[in-house]
C-alpha cells in the first residue's frame, strides 16, 4: 500500500508529490504521512482479526480528529489512556462504545467523563481504581464495562522502558500471589461495574509471539479459576498492544493475519483445554499501524566531518520531533530524498539543533560524501511515538503532519507557531 518512489532525478514522491515540492509548501522538519498506507494497515488489522474479534488503535501511537475519522471509517475501534485523547476521540466522532479507557492513574475527573460519555470499557489498573470507578459509575446510576489489566510475570525482549508485564513496574495487577484473582472478586460484587474480562499488554516493538503465548495461557488460566470460583465465564480478553515494525532492514514483523491466526490458535487452545467457551479476543496495536506510515522530512543544515570519527550533520529538528533516539536508543535509518548523487557513502551521525550532545536522530548511517547544507534528508518510520512525543524543547515549535494521498496533501496537524508559544506565557 505504500506509495513511496524514487524519479529519474532522485527526488522521492509519495502518494505522487516530490518531497521538494512538499517541503516547499510545508516546511521543513515535517512528518509526511501516506494516508491510504494508514487506512490500508488499520483496515488489514480488522480483516486480519474479523467480526468476533476487536482492534482497538492505540491513539497515544498518533492521534488527531483525521487519524479518529479515518479508523471509524475503517471500522477500528479505539484505545484512550488519557483526558486529552478522550477528547479528541470524541471531538472527531468515535462513539463512545467503541472507545477503551486505560491508564495506571486515571484521574477521578477523567474517570467521571468516561462514564459519563459512555465508553465502551475502562481497564482497570489498581485495587483504588476498581472502588474508584464502581463509585463513579454508582452515582451517575451506570453500570459501566470494565476489564481488569493483570501482569503476568513475562519479560518481553524489548528496551526496559517500554517492557509492562514483568513484576517490577507500575502498571496492572500481579497474576501472581492470588492478587488478579482478588481483584476479579472485589470487581464482581460491585453494582457499578460489569466485568467483562481480563486485559494483558506485555511490552512493545516485540517480535517474539512467545510472550503473548505465555500472557495468553496465564490469563485464560485466571479465566478458569473464576469459573471455578464464581461460576462466571467472563467473556472477553485483551492481549494488548506491542507488535514492532521494521525500523531497519534488520527487522521483520509479522503481518496481521499471522498474528491474528497465532493468537486465536493459541487462546482457542488453552480455552479448550481448561473447558471454556473461547472469549472474544480484541488486540490494541499502535506502532504497526502508524508506525511505518510517515517520514520525517528535515533540510541539512550543517555538515561538519570530525577527521577519523565520522561526519555530523545537522538538521532543522531533533530531539524534539523524535526524543525515541535519545531515550530508547532507536535505530532509523535515513536517505538523501532531493537528488541523486553518485558520491561514495560516507559514515554520518544525523542530529538535531538541540543544545545537548544526546540530541540524536540518527546514530550510525551513511549518506552520500557530497551531501551540503539544502539537501533534503528523510528518516523513515516515524509514524508512531514521534508526533506524540514530541516537545517544546528549547522552544522549538513541533513539526506539522502532512497527509498525503493521491497526489494531493493536506495538513492534518498543523505546525505551531513561536506565537503559539508565547501564548502560553503569562505575564
Ligand atoms: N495497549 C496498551 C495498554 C499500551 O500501553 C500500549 C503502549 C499499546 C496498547 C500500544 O503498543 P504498540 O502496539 O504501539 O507497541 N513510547 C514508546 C512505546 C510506549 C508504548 C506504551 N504503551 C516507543 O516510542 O517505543
Amino acid at each position: 500500500a505504500r506509495t513511496v518512489e524514487r524519479g529519474a532525478d532522485g527526488v522521492v514522491t509519495v502518494g505522487g508529490l516530490p518531497v521538494t515540492r512538499l517541503a516547499e509548501e510545508f516546511g521543513t522538519p515535517a512528518y509526511i504521512l501516506d494516508e491510504s498506507d494508514f487506512r490500508a494497515r488499520a483496515r488489514a488489522w480488522r480483516d486480519a482479526f474479523g467480526t468476533d474479534a476487536d482492534v482497538f488503535y492505540a491513539g497515544k501511537a498518533f492521534l488527531s480528529r483525521a487519524v479518529v475519522r479515518w479508523l471509524h471509517e475503517e471500522g477500528l475501534n479505539l484505545d484512550v489512556c488519557s483526558g486529552g485523547e478522550l477528547t479528541t476521540a470524541l471531538a472527531a466522532g468515535m462513539p463512545a462504545g467503541r472507545i477503551a479507557f486505560h491508564g495506571n492513574n486515571k484521574s477521578a475527573h477523567e474517570i467521571e467523563r468516561a462514564v459519563a460519555a459512555g465508553v465502551g470499557r475502562i481497564v482497570l489498573d489498581s485495587f483504588q481504581e476498581i472502588v474508584r470507578v464502581a463509585h463513579i459509575a454508582d452515582r451517575l446510576g451506570v453500570r459501566q464495562r470494565v476489564q481488569i489489566r493483570v501482569t503476568v510475570g513475562v519479560e518481553a525482549h524489548t528496551h526496559e522502558f517500554i517492557a509492562t508485564a514483568h513484576e517490577d513496574q507500575k502498571f496492572g495487577i500481579a497474576l501472581a500471589g492470588g492478587q488478579a484473582a482478588e481483584a476479579v472478586r472485589r470487581a464482581l460484587k460491585l453494582d457499578g461495574l460489569e466485568l467483562i474480562g481480563i486485559h494483558s499488554h506485555i511490552g512493545s516493538q516485540i517480535f517474539d509471539m512467545a510472550g503473548f503465548e505465555v500472557a495468553a495461557r496465564r490469563v485464560v488460566g485466571l479465566l478458569a479459576e473464576v469459573r471455578d470460583e464464581h461460576g462466571v465465564e467472563l467473556p472477553e480478553i485483551d492481549l494488548g498492544g506491542g507488535l514492532g515494525i521494521a525500523y531497519t532492514s534488520d527487522d521483520d514483523p509479522a503481518e496481521p493475519h499471522e498474528i491474528a491466526r497465532a493468537l486465536r490458535e493459541i487462546v482457542g487452545r488453552e480455552c479448550a483445554s481448561a473447558g471454556l467457551r473461547t472469549p472474544r479476543i480484541s488486540v490494541e496495536p499502535g506502532r504497526a499501524i502508524a508506525g511505518p506510515t510517515a517520514f520525517t522530512l528535515y533540510e541539512v543544515g550543517t555538515v561538519k566531518p570530525l577527521d577519523g570519527l565520522r561526519t555530523y550533520v545537522s538538521v532543522d529538528g531533533g530531539m524534539s520531533d523524535n526524543i525515541r533516539t535519545a531515550l530508547y536508543d532507536a535505530e532509523y535509518s535515513v536517505a538523501l530524498v532531493s537528488r541523486t548523487s553518485d558520491a561514495e557513502p560516507l559514515l554520518v551521525r544525523v542530529v538535531g539543533k538541540h543544545c545537548e550532545s544526546g540530541d540524536i536522530v540518527v546514530r550510525d548511517a551513511f549518506l552520500p560524501a557530497d551531501l551540503a547544507p539544502g539537501d533534503l534528508i528523510a528518516v523513515p518510520a516515524t509514524g508512531a511515538y514521534c508526533r506524540s512525543m514530541a516537545s517544546n524543547y528549547n522552544h522549538v515549535p513541533r513539526p506539522p503532519v502532512v497527509a498525503v494521498q493521491d497526489g494531493s496533501a493536506r495538513v492534518i496537524v498543523r505546525r505551531e507557531t513561536e506565537e503559539d508559544l508565547l501564548a502560553l506565557d503569562v505575564g
